[in-house]
């Protein structure tokens, strides 16, 4: 029986239950699953990744399960969202599985454990040949929003190879509002006054203007205190879902993020406008629907230097990484692709 057959029986239990199952699962470093595949080797901001794929925030929000999560062979982890404080989040139930798109739609609203167990976890980390990147977003009732960010910024720079800014989650009321003009400028401009500096990404929302779009671009690339862009973050249109019948339809009006597979157009129409916008010129990390080598190579060829996944681990399972890895591996070889650094903004199509 293959993990599809039973992800259908696991879905009578609740996502959040599984998922801590899951956690649960990695702890015990029983799934060890590491593979190296020489040209997926990429050097990004200086730090060599043993290959592109990593996971996205929101499935290590403690930093709990890191050397677990590096066993199923991702190449770099983004851990959190972490806030300063600890949080419970929304009220349950806040997570919706839609199997028949591959498909959530969640409203967790950055519940965490809050930064110290975060940086504690974190120290007890061995850190060789690891890339943990942490993403860091503001608490619910926070005042001033700017301060949030810069707490963790300053407390999280020592132990991090990359910092995420979160400006994009659906479920913290205002959060979004972060990336209009004016307010992501004042962030940016209070960030940089920090003495210190780790590559630096904004996380931006599938759902924003495309004036607001275009002058983060422009942003990214006049500011060199951001390294680039991770595109995207859930998103609250549910434009793409009714192409196919489901069988609890009514989980589709659930509010909250969508994520998987009908997120995938999306982000990759926004990686190519990106990167013509930017004329390749900042680094880009696609999320969005990828499930297979296919996907991961779209996201490349389209601009993104990196790429990262959540949802197809809950619907593929655990082995989905080295599924991805060894594909892309073996497409690129196919079409006479030495490295797959050079697949990055190449626009050549995967068939
Ligand atoms: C259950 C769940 C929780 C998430 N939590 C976070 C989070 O805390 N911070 C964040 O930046 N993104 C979060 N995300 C968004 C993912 O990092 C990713 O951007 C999005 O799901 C698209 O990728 P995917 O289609 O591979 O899941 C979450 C996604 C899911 C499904």
């Amino acid at each position: 029986m293959n993990f599809r057959a039973y992800s259908r029986i696991l879905d009578l239990l609740p996502p959040e239950f599984l998922h801590q199952l899951f956690i649960k699962l990695l702890q015990t470093k029983i799934l060890k699953k590491k593979v190296i595949f020489d040209n997926l080797k990429i050097n990004i901001f200086g730090k060599d990744f043993v290959n592109p794929i990593g996971l996205a925030a929101g499935f290590d929000k403690n930093a709990e399960v890191i050397d677990g999560a590096l066993n199923l062979g991702f190449g770099f982890l983004e851990l959190g969202t972490v806030t300063p404080m600890p949080q419970i989040g929304n009220k349950k139930p806040r997570v919706f599985k839609i199997p028949e798109l591959s498909a959530v739609i969640q409203r967790l609203g950055f519940n965490n454990k809050g930064v110290e167990e975060f940086l504690n976890n974190l120290k007890k980390v061995k850190r060789v040949n690891n890339i943990l990147g942490v993403n860091i977003g503001k608490n619910k009732n926070s005042k001033d929003f700017i301060s949030d960010y810069k707490f963790l910024y300053e407390k999280l720079l020592p132990f991090s190879d990359y910092i995420t800014i979160n400006i994009s989650s659906p479920n913290t009321p205002g959060l979004r509002d972060i990336q209009k003009k004016g307010n992501i400028e004042k962030l940016i401009k209070n960030l940089s006054a920090i003495k210190k500096r780790k590559p630096t990404f904004l996380k931006l929302s599938p759902d924003l203007s495309e004036e607001n779009f275009s002058n983060i671009c422009d942003l990214v690339i006049k500011d060199d205190f951001i390294s680039g862009l991770i595109l995207t973050n859930t998103t609250i249109s549910r434009d793409s879902l009714y192409k196919k019948p489901v069988k609890n339809s009514w989980k589709l009006h659930e509010q909250g993020g969508l994520s998987g597979k009908p997120l995938k157009d999306k982000t990759n129409m926004l990686i190519k406008k990106a990167f013509s916008l930017t004329k390749g010129k900042i680094i880009i990390i696609g999320v969005g629907g990828v499930s297979s080598g296919k996907d991961a190579f779209e996201k490349i060829s389209l601009g993104a230097s990196l790429v990262q996944l959540y949802t197809s681990l809950i619907y593929e399972g655990p082995n989905v990484v080295v599924k991805i890895l060894s594909e892309l591996s073996v497409c690129l070889k196919k079409k006479g692709i030495n490295n797959v650094s050079d697949l990055v903004g190449k626009n050549i199509s995967y068939d």
